[in-house]
């Protein structure tokens, strides 16, 4: 495994008390693998994440364990912190703008990057620099080397983030919601060329999506979190194919078909998302399960396994 997060905590400090946006999560990815890790908006995703490369608010606090190839790494000095970032761990966001200079042409970053953290010499940052834009696709790279991120389109900037990201041939990249804000076509080449560039250069990938559709031509596996909390987690067909969480399913009936079905009416999940300043103390999605049972008001459930790596945290599981 390239990273293990067992039990992983993450609470704001705000003016109306305690927020609690990540209760025990636990999941791990191995070398070169895909993880999808899905759910509605606030649902944890991104602070989870934030929280393993020391990037939380400075209201924000983390507790747990997260080891990354086999070092813990949660709460390390931010100087130690920076360099796994930079050497082998990458992010990219969903607004590539969070990560480029706007003042600088795209070379100069890119070459600054290798020559910081790999320490090349000028000539050979910039050949390497070049074969990378080459790399995610975008045409005459020698000229776009000279370009201002403003220069480019929206899909462009988000080619060039991946290349930069993946400059330093990182053991890991996560990708926060990286296609969100692209329409569905460009949306589409983004999602092909990150599993292209995965396969060539064997890079473990967490790609975190509040769209069941983006994982699952892009995932090997999937993580759908709720309240901060796992709910379910499997290999991606039996998650699309055999859910077994009423969270899950209700996240599956509301994507909207693509086969004969396509005008039916969209099923959306009735409720909001607990408060995460006062959490049930049974299971987070409670007030808005159909098939809940009394003892889901009053106890979290345990993860039950349903299938091979496959786990529902369920109580209909141990009623069956
Ligand atoms: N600095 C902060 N202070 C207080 N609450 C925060 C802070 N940052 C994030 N949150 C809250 O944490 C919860 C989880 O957020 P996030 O992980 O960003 O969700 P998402 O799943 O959409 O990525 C949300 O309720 C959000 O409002
Ligand atoms: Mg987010």
């Amino acid at each position: 495994m390239i990273l293990e997060v067992a039990d992983l905590n993450v609470r704001f400090n705000t003016p109306e008390g305690d927020l609690h946006a990540v209760n025990g999560l636990g999941f791990s990815v191995a070398k070169g693998r895909t993880l999808g890790i899905v759910g509605e908006s606030g649902s944890g995703k991104s602070q989870s994440v934030l929280a393993m490369m020391g990037l939380l608010a400075g209201n924000g606090s983390a507790a747990g364990s997260v080891r990354f190839d086999g070092k813990e790494i949660l709460n390390l000095p931010p100087r130690q912190m920076n360099k796994l970032r930079g050497m082998r761990i990458a992010m990219i966001f969903q607004d590539p703008m969070t990560s480029l200079n706007p003042y600088l042409r795209i070379g100069t970053q890119m070459m600054e990057v290798l020559e910081q953290h790999k320490g090349m010499k000028r000539a050979d940052a910039r050949e390497r620099s070049v074969e990378m834009l080459r790399s995610v696709h975008i045409s005459d790279p020698g000229a776009r080397f000279a370009s201002y991120p403003h220069e480019l389109s929206g899909g462009m900037r988000q080619r060039v983030m991946i290349a930069m990201a993946l400059l330093c041939d990182p053991d890991l990249l996560i990708a926060d919601e990286p296609t969100t804000a692209l329409d569905v076509t460009v949306q589409a080449q983004i999602l092909g060329l990150l599993k292209e560039l995965q396969a060539e250069l064997h890079t473990a990938v967490i790609l975190i999506t509040h769209d069941l559709g983006v994982v699952a031509g892009s995932c090997d596996d999937v993580l759908v979190i709720y309240g901060g909390q796992v709910m379910e987690r499997g290999p991606v067909d039996e998650i699309f194919y055999a859910p077994r969480h009423p969270y899950t399913r209700g996240l599956l009936s509301s994507m909207p078909s693509q086969g004969a079905n396509k005008h039916a009416p969209l099923t959306v999940i009735k409720g909001s998302p607990p408060d995460l300043r006062c959490l049930p103390a049974g299971c987070p999605f409670v007030a808005r399960c159909d098939q809940r049972l009394n003892i889901c008001e009053s106890e979290r459930p345990g993860q039950f396994s349903v299938g091979t790596g496959h786990l529902s945290a369920c109580h209909l599981e141990s009623a069956s």
